[in-house]
């Protein structure tokens, strides 16, 4: 059914809000607005999601440049009141529509939760009263990891509708991060979440998209690597769970069964209709995470494709992806600390691994490498950060312990080795 059958139907909306302001309830101009709305709903035939999110107002599948003056008071109030997201059931009647515009009409703020209608925040059922920053944290963190547990599995079924939803929970969690650091206190708190597929996913995306924002890349190019960081990992639904949580090495036709989920995630993501003409990042990301800026990981570039480059999102969400892993406890081992964890980094970004831009970018998001941080050096000796240097956050200056100060950027200076502990981790770690 046509876009402008969606386009009557919200003007009807429109006109129900704006009749009942004036009209008492049950007076003819309210019934009639509300009987247009639900006929052009059923001739629309599916359920209707409204989402605001910053400065986007996402109806359907389609972001609305400039809301039309026909439903502009009605989207106005809504928002004045704090909703997030309305879902509409396609076979919602007039009677619903009414029961649900009063509740906006008189301005309550409460959620709503009809039969066909449901109104609040992103996740209704997870809203409680904010108590405290951490509670709001978690609060929000927990929503948007049960919508990440339903948009993969929409993708896994090569479902469209996943690429919708996933980009509402993308667009909500860029628009939070611009508001502070409040979604990572939960990265850092909740380390033993018993599905580490939706938490890896959701923390790489989160970090990713904080990578990318700090890098200035462009909001269109921020969303979209977000997107891909969502749904890096697809392919792993093939990879048997026994291999996926085992302890110790793997053995050679497990490790073969591990390394093919990058192309069984970019082949299933292909299958997705969309995802080819408006979301090519998708694939492209889902295939290279694991490849490695030196092409030393996995899958292996042909060798008759000298010149394969990695496109830069796939890099950057690599690092993400590295860091989140270490973070996290798995059946094998304990989450590392963020010194650990940042050491290795390091030594990936120093080895060529990882793309040494994006992680000095990443460890100045993490905040470790600041003045009073003791480190070793590749060199052996021990020291302590004096000064970092704008451009160069993997070569500070460093006191070392004969009361040198060595500038790590000169060419014949040793590297830094290793981070040592810092009883201010956690307080760096959130400065994101
Ligand atoms: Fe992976
Ligand atoms: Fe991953």
């Amino acid at each position: 059914m046509g876009q402008d059958v969606l386009d009557y139907f919200l003007a009807s909306l429109g006109a129900l809000f704006r009749n009942r302001r004036i009209y008492p309830p049950g007076a003819k101009q309210v019934l009639h607005s509300a009987m247009q709305a639900s006929q052009k709903l059923g001739e629309w035939g599916r359920s209707v999601r409204i989402t605001f999110l910053g400065n986007d107002t996402i109806v359907a599948d389609r972001r609305i440049e400039t809301i039309p003056l026909s439903f502009r008071a009605l989207f106005e109030s809504l928002q004045q009141l704090g909703f997030e997201s309305v879902q509409i059931d396609g076979e919602a009647s007039d009677n619903d529509l009414m029961a649900w515009i009063e509740k906006v009409v008189s301005k309550d703020r409460a959620p709503y939760q009809g039969s066909k209608i449901t109104a609040g925040s992103l996740k209704l059922e997870r809203r409680v009263e904010p108590q405290s920053v951490l509670i709001r944290a978690v609060t929000g963190y927990l929503g948007f990891l049960t919508e990440t547990q339903e948009v993969l599995s929409d993708l896994e079924s090569r479902k469209s509708e996943g690429l919708v939803r996933a980009r509402e929970v993308v667009c909500a969690i860029v628009a939070r991060l611009s508001l502070g650091r409040e979604l990572f206190e939960p990265i850092r708190e909740m380390k033993n979440f018993d599905d580490y597929t939706f938490t890896h996913a959701l923390n790489v995306c989160v970090l990713s998209s904080a990578l990318a924002r700090g890098l200035r890349l462009s909001d269109e190019m921020v969303n979209a690597i977000a997107m891909a960081a969502l749904c890096h990992d697809l392919g792993k639904k093939e990879v048997p769970k026994e291999i996926l949580n085992h302890k110790g090495s793997l053995e050679p036709h497990e490790w073969h069964l591990m390394e093919r989920h990058p192309s069984i995630g970019a082949r299933l993501l292909l299958d997705i209709p969309g995802v080819e003409s408006s979301y090519p990042l998708l694939p492209v990301v889902a295939h290279q995470h694991h490849m490695g800026a030196d092409h030393s990981g996995y899958p292996k570039v042909q060798d008759h494709l000298p010149q394969h480059r990695q496109h830069f999102a796939s890099l950057l969400v690599a690092v993400a992806d590295v860091y989140d892993a270490l973070r996290t406890v798995r059946p094998y081992r304990p989450a590392l600390t963020v010194a650990k964890a940042a050491t290795i980094l390091i030594r990936d970004a120093l080895s060529g691994k990882l793309y040494k831009e994006y992680v000095s970018s990443f460890l100045l998001l993490l905040n470790v490498m600041a003045a009073g941080r003791r480190v070793v050096l590749s060199d052996g000796s021990c020291g302590m950060i004096v000064e970092t240097q704008t451009g160069k956050p993997l070569c500070p200056m460093v006191g070392d312990e004969y009361g040198r100060i060595r500038d790590l950027s000169e060419p014949s200076s040793p590297t830094i080795w290793e981070l040592n502990e810092d009883s201010t981790d956690d307080l760096h770690e959130m400065s994101l």
